[in-house]
């Protein structure tokens, strides 16, 4: 616990009977010799009393905006090393989602560029509650951090998804943040995401499946670790992640200009995008009339291999970015993915394998292999490409 000791937390205790829990963790962060300043919502306040709160953290608990040191909550938040929410409530998240601020906590959340670790707990369907997990993620995408609930008993006396996690699992979690933080500082880190569009006529193009997702949680992981973050993404129906230099492309061409012209600058580059392998030979500037034949032929030709055209240029070059690719197949998956990263000269490849449940385009979750350049092997569960992205960068981040 070693990466507390002095740092500034603000912990910010909201309105469900976790809040008793959280004291146990404000008195773990005490011994660990952070600074611990606690924030109470007034509904924290019915479940557990101040006196608690201050008695553990050895300093007073601040409460009413209008009463208790007025304008500290902007000089807290630009002190902070850290905010933890715990427990997070339905309400809360709410709150920050639509930028409401009518209380200390919600005063001092916006004001904070310091990372803010939401720890909910909640009964099960307000946790599944489609209204929760649109502002959960609308969060995620701004930055702000979950620590997932544990699966048990609730305090209803029913049994699923919402219990607040362990005291070693919240201090595990904001420990990891505070060293990640800077991970990647000064470093710059390319990423591809997305599809491609090749365009046939005005109307009809050449896609695939591709959601973007793995590509944003990587840019956006790796924002979260200190790096200077390029996303260069095809169409996808994402929002485009703060605090990320965005350009969007369209065609394997276009993505192939702005990587060419953007790797050389950085660190690493990461090719998550799924790159149209053929393009239409002609693009019409008409729409093709479909009464025209029964058999249409479409004549299409080769893409650039984008990563192949990176090490082409940077050929020679002393300094030469960290080169890693995605393989995304339906079987054979290691040996294909092995020999793909022999072929474009990578320093590691992620073999994604589509024929799995779970895993691929569209869906949250990837189950993936690493494959390094020398031959090393490191599979990997089912798990959120969220947390996939960060274990993807924990290991770049060893080479
Ligand atoms: O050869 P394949 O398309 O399966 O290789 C996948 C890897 O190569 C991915 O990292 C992808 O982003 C990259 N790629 C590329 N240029 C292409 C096609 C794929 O850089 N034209």
């Amino acid at each position: 616990m070693a990466a507390l000791a002095n740092r500034r937390i603000v912990a910010g205790i909201c309105g469900g009977i976790a809040a008793y829990k959280a004291a146990g963790v404000v008195s773990k962060l005490y011994q660990a010799q952070a600074n611990i300043r606690v924030i109470m919502t007034h509904a924290a306040c019915q479940f557990v009393t101040p006196l608690t709160f201050e008695a553990l953290s050895h300093q007073r608990v601040l409460s009413h905006l209008f009463r208790d040191e007025p304008l500290a909550h902007v000089e807290l938040a630009h002190e902070a090393d850290l905010i933890v929410v715990m427990p997070a409530t339905y309400d809360i998240i709410g709150k920050v989602a639509y930028g409401l601020a009518d209380d200390y906590l919600t005063a001092t959340i916006p004001v904070t560029k310091a990372p803010v670790l939401f720890v909910p707990a909640m009964e099960s369907q307000m946790y599944e509650n489609p209204i929760f997990e649109e502002n959960k993620r609308k969060l995620e995408a701004l930055g702000y951090r979950f620590l997932e609930p544990e699966s048990g008993n609730l305090a209803s006396g029913r049994k699923g998804i919402g219990r607040f996690p362990s005291e070693e699992a919240i201090l595990q979690a904001i420990e990891e943040i505070l060293v990640e933080r800077t991970l990647f500082q000064g470093r710059k880190i390319l990423v591809t995401a997305g599809p491609t569009r090749e365009r046939i006529d005005p109307m009809r193009l050449i896609t695939n499946r591709s959601s973007g997702k793995m590509g944003y949680a990587l840019a956006e992981a790796a924002r979260d670790f200190g790096a200077k973050v390029v996303l260069i993404s095809g169409p996808t129906q994402l929002a485009a992640p703060v605090g990320i230099e965005c350009i969007d492309v369209e065609s394997a061409e276009e993505m192939k200009d702005a990587v060419l012209s953007q790797a050389p600058l950085a660190d690493i580059v990461i090719m998550t995008a799924a790159v149209a392998d053929w393009r239409p030979l002609k693009t019409s500037s008409i729409k093709e009339s479909k009464l025209a034949d029964e058999i249409l032929n479409l004549a299409l030709r080769r893409t650039p291999d984008i990563l192949t055209e990176v090490a082409k240029k940077l050929k020679g070059r002393k300094q030469k970015p960290l080169m890693i690719g995605f393989a995304a197949e339906t079987g054979d998956l290691l040996e294909k993915a092995q020999g793909k990263l022999k072929r474009k000269n990578l320093d590691m490849i992620v073999a994604n394998d589509l024929s799995q449940e779970g895993a691929g385009a569209e869906v949250d979750t990837n189950i993936v292999t690493l494959i390094y350049k020398n031959g090393k092997r490191k599979p990997f569960p089912k798990m959120t490409k969220r947390l996939l992205a960060k274990e993807i960068l924990r290991e770049i981040a060893k080479i």
